[in-house]
């Protein structure tokens, strides 16, 4: 069997409404089914689902596909990946390598990353590696933990790695560029390495932590690179991923020690966002993993002031964000090493919903003796609250406000009615979700076109007809992609509008076109009757090209009797001949 044959056969036996349906609940309507995109940040449901063609398509950020596109770009795997995941499902069983794994333009410096990786574990391995064990060792950071993480260690000298490597055959030039040295000398030096990987577990770039002397820098950090992206990586996220499905959240902490501690305890659903703020690709990467997250940052005035924006930042892509509150001099590591676990989970248990956090926080420190900062308080609060949609909940906040502050129930309430007022205008908006038919501004021909590459697809005897009729596409890509259709009928003999997305995946220059036709078109819309209709409008735009043409030859041309040679011409096709 080959490839194409595998995929049609596991997508014959899954079907994508039930499959989908397991990472995103979807609801009924019409004849499609509608979810929250996972590929873009949205709390609508602007994704629908076709049961009859077997495809996805979000109305709002254009992603789209079958299942097999749907489980690469959720889980981030390739496509060896992703029938990993799908052929057990559909009870199909795989012989070795069917999907020769794709060559990425980045293998090479992922193949040194890996040789790297491998190099510094080696180290901590060694004699060299005892005082960087014994501070581990000391933090209680066990061998296990060591491995797991893939620890290792940079030697105290200034070109080691950079040695081995070049050994290897790759140049200078390149382990510049890739952020491993600089001018054939080492950049990390005498720290203990931690590996951070991207979302499919490959190493992409290295922390090293001082451990023996004093720095300015407590870790140091690769630069970003082709295949280091800073606001793309979460540390350890592509271990925490299937443990915060299992458990149905997952926690974010600041550093790696957090993690390493966190996993010292058998909690396994833990991200770390190494000390900076979410970017929205990171949040996206988070909604991935489940809709509720536990926010666990450091104790300290930065870590609550980190809490604040990571925690909006969540909420802003529709998580259900709760926080673990920390005394002020701890982190999860330190409080976990030093209170135990049992303790730990007690506080996860007893997490406060990120907007008491929020009302908490802006408490802080401020003067209720000062009129302004009062007033500005009690303003920002009233704000905040009119976000909360639970009426009984904003009633205990206003009550509590009013107790604190001692101003009037009715005074605060008219305020949260002014910015519930303010609130409702903005939600009552209509929601858009523009449907592709609305949004498309498709011309006469187009429109014609689409039906009929529809048609050929849903069946063999309007590809027949179009050819027996001499018709053409005129424009490219339509031309290109009737190419295909023949190819894959030759081939195949039957098309699934589903199994043909599989085809035309490294086609490009199709893809798109494809996708835009089978979103636009339903099979309802063909017929014979419709079929004629567009074949008509195809021919006579293909008709009104060559009169162009010929009335651009005729202006080119002095020959009288050629000149008149064209007229007819032009006449015979005007009437149709
Ligand atoms: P320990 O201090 O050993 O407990 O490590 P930690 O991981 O707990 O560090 P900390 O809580 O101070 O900082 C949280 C995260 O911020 C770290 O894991 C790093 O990712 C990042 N970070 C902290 N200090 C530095 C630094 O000096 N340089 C860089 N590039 N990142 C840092
Ligand atoms: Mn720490």
């Amino acid at each position: 069997m080959n490839n194409q044959n595998i995929f049609n056969e596991i997508r014959s036996k899954i079907d994508i409404v039930d499959l989908i349906g397991e990472y995103v609940p979807l609801v009924q309507k019409g004849r499609n089914y509608f979810g929250v995109c996972p590929f873009h940040n949205d709390t609508n449901p602007s994704m629908s689902v076709s049961r009859e063609k077997q495809i996805y398509k979000c109305f709002s950020c254009g992603a789209s596909g079958n299942i097999f596109t749907f489980v690469r770009d959720y889980e981030h795997v390739d496509m060896k990946g992703v029938l990993d995941i799908l052929a057990p499902k559909a009870g199909v069983v795989l012989e070795n390598n069917v999907v020769s794994k794709k060559n990425s333009k980045y293998d090479k410096i992922y193949e040194i990353y890996e040789l790297a990786n491998k190099f510094y574990q080696n180290n901590i391995n060694t004699k060299d590696g005892q005082k960087a064990k014994e501070y581990l060792k000391n933090r209680g950071i066990n061998e296990e933990i060591i491995k797991e993480f893939e620890i290792g260690l940079s030697l105290d000298s200034m070109d080691s790695l950079t040695k081995v490597l070049t050994k290897k055959g790759y140049d200078d030039l390149t382990l510049d560029r890739i952020g491993l040295s600089s001018n054939n000398h080492d950049l990390f030096i005498n720290r203990i390495m931690v590996p951070i990987q991207d979302a499919n577990g490959r190493t992409v770039a290295f922390s090293g932590r001082v451990y023996n002397k004093k720095s300015d820098h407590k870790y140091v950090n690769t630069k970003e690179t082709e295949i280091f992206k800073k606001g793309t990586i979460l540390y350890n996220y592509h271990r925490a991923k299937e443990h915060a499905r299992r458990e149905k959240y997952l926690i974010i902490m600041e550093g790696y020690m957090d993690v390493f501690r966190a996993s010292s305890v058998n909690i396994k659903n833990v991200v770390a966002i190494m000390g900076t703020a979410l970017t929205t690709e990171q949040s996206d990467l988070i909604k991935r993993t489940s809709h509720n997250v536990y926010l666990c940052l450091d104790g300290d005035n930065p870590g609550q002031k980190a809490m604040m924006s990571v925690g909006e930042q969540l909420e802003k892509v529709g998580l259900q964000v709760k926080v673990i509150c920390l005394t002020d001099d701890e982190d999860p590591d330190s409080y976990i090493y030093k209170y135990g676990v049992d303790k730990f989970k007690s506080l996860i248990e007893s997490a406060i919903s990120f907007s008491d956090f929020k009302l908490s926080y802006l408490k802080k420190g401020i003067n209720f003796n000062s009129d302004l900062e009062l007033s500005q308080y009690v303003d920002t609060v009233i704000k905040e609250t009119s976000n909360i949609k639970d009426e009984i909940r904003r009633e205990i906040i206003l009550k509590k406000l009013a107790n604190d502050t001692k101003l009037s129930y009715n005074t605060l309430e008219k305020r949260l009615e002014e910015y519930l007022a303010k609130s409702n205008n903005v939600h009552k908006e209509p929601i858009k979700v523009n449907t592709t038919k609305e949004n498309i501004k498709l011309t006469k021909y187009d429109k014609a076109a689409y039906g009929m590459i529809y048609a050929m697809l849903l069946d063999k005897k309007y590809l027949d007809k179009f050819e027996k009729q001499s018709l053409y596409f005129a424009i490219a890509p339509y031309r290109y992609l009737l190419t295909e259709i023949e190819y894959y009928y030759k081939k195949y003999r039957n098309i699934e509008i589903a199994d043909f997305y599989t085809y035309l995946l490294d086609k490009e220059e199709v893809l798109e076109l494809y996708n835009k036709i089978i979103s636009f078109v339903d099979s309802d819309m063909i017929n014979d009757n419709a079929v004629d209709d567009y074949m008509k409008v195809i021919k006579d735009y293909n008709v009104g090209l060559e009169i162009n043409r010929l009335k651009d030859l005729m202006k080119k041309t002095y020959d009288e009797i050629e000149k008149s040679k064209i007229a007819e011409e032009i006449k015979l096709l005007r009437i149709g001949e």
